[in-house]
């Protein structure tokens, strides 16, 4: 009896230990990636707008093009790259604060926000 009981408290502490560890690394090592959807709100929306119309205080004020628009929707994926990375105009660049790859799924979100906007 008292030999069970030890064995199942030691298996215990080791599972709960475990769950802690796993809890732990997914906490400290392994911050969820933000979305693309995520990303535009925090940083792009106070000028583009949610929707990418533009439709915001400062955006009127900028004179900003819809980012839904084939004026801007023509341009190429590259086109659209280099002006989130390196800015344009009044808009600031993004390359040091942001990878690569999340320009490049910005460049993909401002896609996806022409698309959701004809439906
Ligand atoms: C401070 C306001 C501001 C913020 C924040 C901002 N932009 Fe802009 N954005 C502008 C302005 C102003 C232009 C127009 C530049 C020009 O044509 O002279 C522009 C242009 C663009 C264009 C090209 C549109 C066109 O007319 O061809 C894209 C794409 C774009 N922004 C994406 C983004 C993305 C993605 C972010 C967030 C990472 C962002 N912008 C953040 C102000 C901003």
């Amino acid at each position: 009896m008292q030999r069970t009981l030890q064995r199942t408290s030691a298996f215990v502490s080791l599972a709960v230990g475990l769950l802690l560890f796993m809890l732990t690394l997914r906490l400290a090592g392994m911050p969820a990636p933000a979305t693309a959807e995520q990303l535009f709100n925090q940083k792009c929306a106070a000028c583009h707008a949610e929707d990418g119309s533009g439709k915001t205080a400062i955006g009127k004020n900028l004179k900003l093009r819809d980012l839904r628009s084939k004026a801007v929707q023509k341009q190429s994926d590259q086109q659209l790259y280099d002006i989130i990375a390196k800015g344009k105009g009044s808009m600031p660049g993004y390359s040091s604060e942001l990878s690569k790859a999340d320009i490049e799924h910005l460049v993909g979100y401002i896609r996806e926000l022409a698309k959701k906007q004809r439906k």
